[in-house]
Parts: structure tokens; C-alpha cells; sequence
């Protein structure tokens, strides 16, 4: 009886070798924006404690309301696959006396994460992000500066037409007015939101404001706007980032039903859209924002804090759909084949000594036949091949075969690195 065949879990992907290019790229060109503007990388654990997110992102919130990957150890601890950075940033800032460096640090990451959503074009439930994160200061060219790096990289990655929305959502001293405006305003329509959103009512009604459902969406679009009720901190700050993104010429524009999806944010808060068919069926290509109460909430001292994070999968699916090229990736130009047993102990050694000297060999060591082993070098468009059979390896000589003309000629094993230098004139 043939066994069941066992298939990848719902929503998660392999990203196969002819997909990796584009993950490469992508990190490349991030690391290089992050050296540049000089933030240091990070590292965090896949999995952290539940609460981390339970108080960092809220209990009122779809991610921790339905999308964690959350279980009990053998040991009884709570943990959650991360379904996102800057809370666990938060925590190494505190946990590793951050506070106590010069201020503000700057840190980048890039890794899997992982979320229990309905699996969709754009959605998955692991998926792949890179993030920025500016810890210890207040000022507005910062948010401005977070912005810039993301749409840089974007930039960079050859994406066109890419629109930026901006918001702001207050700080503490500014909400508490808001919330009650938004309670009288949603509790007389309470009936008519779904089932989820009456809940939110209860825990958090700004939660109602990113809703998904369109009859929520509806009754949400006339609901009071935050923007029109800053305090004059919030509006201050507010005005200065848009300043500055004016100063840097960048196409943004004022959303002001953007509240985003999780409870730290304060004041600043944006996304970054690719405005075409595909752009909108995936959704935001990065997310971010300011969120000065999260390391007080996570027990360290008050802190303000500015970061945003870019979804991999969704910029690979446009830079596929714009059919973006790269470079070339390693030139085939010497092939080994090999011959018998004798042949294939000396051709590992060989390889060795070729791979020490940086030059690229390609090989087929599994194979026995010439003829197939040719074929191979002819088909990866080598320029040499280089055949070891049994009386050579007896003899340690190697015959250097050049392709194009079938030319061959035998030379001592241990000439072989240098002739082959000569050829394809590397120092
Ligand atoms: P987020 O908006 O939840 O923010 O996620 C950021 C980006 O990750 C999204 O814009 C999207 O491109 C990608 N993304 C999110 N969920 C999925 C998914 N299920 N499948 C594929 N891609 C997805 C955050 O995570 C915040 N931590 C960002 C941040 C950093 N705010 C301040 N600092």
C-alpha cells in the first residue's frame, strides 16, 4: 500500500532555490540601507512568551485574539510563535539594559513569522519580514527617516508607483477624549456591526476602526476621525513629519481612517502600498509607526520608539509579476569529470584545492559515464573540462579539454590550479 504523502502545513511555503534569488536580493539590499543609516542587527527567538504579545500588541486585537500559534511547553510555560518584531525588539531593549547606551539604538531584523490567517493572495501564515526599529527618540524626522529607509529599499528594488498613507492616532493625553467620542458614536449603531465588532466594542472600539467587514467598514467611514481631535502635542509632531516628507518630495497622503491593527501604536502611523491590480489584491508591502508606550508597558522606562516592517513575500510576488532581473549567477566555466574509483578520491581533494583558490568548479561526481558527464559540462555551457579517468589518476595527470574547439592536451595534477589561472586569467 502506498503511504499518504505528507504536504507542507496550510498557509506555509518552501521557498524553493528558484525563488531564493529574490529573498537574496531583498536581504542585500536592506542590509545595505540598514549599514548606511547605521542600524545594528538583531536577532530574537522564533518563540517568545505569550504575554509578550498578549500585553504588547493587545488582547483586543485580531493577532491576539485569533492569529498566534500559541502553546504550553512540557515545562508548563506559555509561548507563541512571534506573530511579529517590535514587541520582541522592545523586550531585548529592556532585558539587555539598552536604555543605558547612547540613545537612540537602532535596530534592523529579517525573518520568519507567523500568524494563523485565512491563507490568501498576500497572506500567509508564515511569512517573512524585515524591520526597523529607532528606540530612545521622540523627534519627528525620525518617523520621517523610517518612512525614507522603507521606501528607499522599495525604491531600490525597482518598484514603481508606490503610494504612501499616513496618519496619526494620538498619544495617551489625546485618546481618552476620542474613545468616548467613539463609544457614543458606535453604541448607538451597535446592532447593526457584526458580532465580532460588538466585542470590540466592549474591549477596545478603536478596534472596530480597522474591522474588515464592510458593514462595519461602512458605519466606521462616518465615525469621528481621530486627526480632528489630536492634542496640540500630537498635532505639533504631526505636522513636522509631514514637513519633512515634503521636504523629501515623497507621494504621500493623509489617510485618516488608518488606525492599524495593533494597540502600541501612538501618533505617527503609515503603510506602503504598490498602486496597481496585483498591489491591492496583496495588501500593504510594509507597515509601520511610532509607538512611545510599548517598553513601558513591557516593564521597562518610558521610551519613545519608531519603527515599520516590510512583508517579503508580497514585494517577491510584484518584483515576479515586473519580471525584475538580476545579474547572472555563477559563471560555469570549468567542469570535472571523472572516471572510476581512484578517479573520484582524487577529484574530492581536487575540488577542495579549486574551492581554496575561489574558482568555481562544477561537477557530477555521482555519475560513471564520460559520455553523460560531457554532455552535463556542454549543457552548462563550460569552457574546460577537465577529465580524470582511471590511467590518469594512476599517472596524476588530467586531461584539459577546451570545449569549443574539442582540444585536449594532459597536464600534471598538481599544475592543474595554475594552468587553469593562466585561462581564465584570475591572479
Ligand atoms: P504589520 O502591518 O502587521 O506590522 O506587518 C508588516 C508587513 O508584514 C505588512 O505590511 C505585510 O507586508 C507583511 N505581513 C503581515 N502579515 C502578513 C501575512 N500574514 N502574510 C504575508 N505578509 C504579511 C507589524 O508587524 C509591525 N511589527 C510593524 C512595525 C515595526 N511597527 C513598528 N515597528
Amino acid at each position: 500500500m502506498t503511504q499518504a504523502k505528507i504536504q507542507r502545513p496550510s498557509g506555509m511555503h518552501d521557498v524553493l532555490p528558484e525563488d531564493q534569488k529574490y529573498f537574496q536580493k531583498i536581504f542585500d539590499v536592506v542590509k545595505e540601507i540598514a549599514d548606511f543609516y547605521n542600524f545594528q542587527k538583531i536577532d530574537t527567538p522564533i518563540l517568545e512568551k505569550t504575554e509578550l504579545f498578549s500585553r504588547g500588541i493587545g488582547l483586543a486585537t485580531d493577532i491576539v485574539q485569533k492569529e498566534m500559534f500559541s502553546f504550553k511547553t512540557k515545562g508548563g510555560d506559555y509561548l507563541t510563535l512571534r506573530p511579529e518584531g517590535t514587541a520582541p525588539v522592545a523586550r531585548a531593549y529592556i532585558e539587555h539594559g539598552m536604555q543605558n547606551l547612547p540613545q537612540p539604538v537602532k535596530l534592523w531584523y529579517f525573518g520568519p513569522f507567523f500568524r494563523y490567517e485565512k491563507p490568501q493572495a498576500g497572506r500567509y501564515r508564515q511569512f517573512w519580514q524585515f524591520g526597523f526599529e529607532v528606540l530612545g527618540e521622540e523627534n519627528p524626522v525620525i518617523d520621517a527617516q523610517i518612512i525614507q529607509i522603507f521606501f528607499n529599499i522599495l525604491k531600490e528594488l525597482k518598484l514603481e508607483n508606490l503610494v504612501i498613507k499616513v496618519n496619526s492616532i494620538g498619544d495617551r493625553a489625546c485618546r481618552p477624549y476620542y474613545k468616548k467620542l467613539l463609544n457614543s458614536y458606535f453604541k448607538s449603531r451597535l446592532e447593526s456591526l457584526c458580532r465580532d465588532c460588538r466585542r470590540r466594542f466592549k474591549e477596545n472600539p478603536f478596534r472596530i476602526l480597522d474591522c474588515k467587514v464592510e458593514k462595519c467598514q461602512t458605519i466606521a467611514s462616518q465615525a469621528p476621525l481621530i486627526i480632528d481631535h489630536l492634542c496640540q502635542a500630537c498635532h505639533e509632531h504631526f505636522k513636522e513629519v509631514l514637513e519633512f516628507l515634503d521636504e523629501l518630495s515623497f507621494p504621500y497622503h493623509l489617510e485618516p481612517h488608518l488606525v492599524r491593527g495593533l494597540d502600541y501604536y501612538t501618533r505617527t502611523v503609515f503603510e506602503i502600498f504598490e498602486d496597481s491590480e496585483e498591489g491591492k489584491k496583496l495588501g500593504a508591502l510594509v507597515g509601520g509607526g511610532r509607538y512611545d508606550g510599548l517598553i513601558k508597558i513591557l516593564g521597562g522606562k518610558e521610551t519613545p520608539a519608531v519603527g515599520g516592517a516590510g512583508g517579503v513575500e508580497r514585494i517577491v510576488s510584484l518584483m515576479k509579476e515586473k519580471a525584475i532581473r538580476f545579474p547572472r549567477e555563477k559563471k560555469t566555466e570549468i567542469f570535472l569529470a571523472q572516471l572510476g574509483f581512484l578517479a573520484k578520491r582524487k577529484s574530492l581533494k581536487l575540488i577542495e584545492e579549486f574551492r581554496k583558490e575561489g574558482i568555481n568548479i562544477f561537477e557530477s561526481l555521482g555519475r560513471d559515464s564520460l559520455k553523460a558527464q560531457l554532455k552535463l559540462a556542454d549543457k552548462l555551457g563550460a569552457k574546460y573540462t577537465l577529465i580524470l579517468g582511471q590511467k590518469e589518476a594512476l599517472d596524476n595527470e588530467i586531461i584539459l579539454r577546451d570545449m569549443a574547439s574539442g582540444r585536449q592536451e594532459k597536464i600534471k595534477i598538481d599544475k592543474i590550479i595554475e594552468t587553469i589561472k593562466k585561462k581564465i586569467k584570475k591572479p
